[in-house]
């Protein structure tokens, strides 16, 4: 492997059938909740904090998931504002960001690939 994922850890979350089909779940890791989402239709997976940026509340996991010319993104279910699964921007023209994690699918596991050197050691 080469030297890129040095400070990054593999946090093995669940089984792939524990996933809710085009939707969201949230899982604990160290001291953040994380919504993790499976886009069946696409074969995609994404991950980002479960908490929305504007209050704070643990919501983006019920978020509606969504598409911005090809762009995943998740729809707040509180305030309807719209983040980019990808870029963690908001889409809906403000100031809001929320931290993205890699997804890995391996053998009927999902993993999430964290930065082991900001504090979120499990
Ligand atoms: S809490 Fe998410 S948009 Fe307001």
């Amino acid at each position: 492997m080469g030297t890129s994922i040095k400070n990054k850890e593999r946090v093995l979350i669940g089984p792939v059938f524990d996933f809710e089909k085009e939707g969201g779940v949230s899982a604990k890791v160290g001291e953040k909740q994380i919504a993790i989402f499976y886009f069946e239709s696409r074969n995609e997976w994404y991950a980002c904090d479960n908490a929305c940026p504007h209050t704070g509340d643990m919501v983006l996991s019920r978020g509606f998931l969504g598409d911005n010319n090809g762009e995943p993104k998740v729809v707040c279910p509180l305030h309807k504002r719209n983040f980019s699964l990808t870029s963690g921007d908001c889409l809906s023209g403000e100031n809001y960001k929320v931290n993205v994690y890699p997804v890995i699918v391996e053998n009927g596991s999902v993993y999430l690939e964290i930065d082991s050197s900001s504090g979120n050691n499990v």
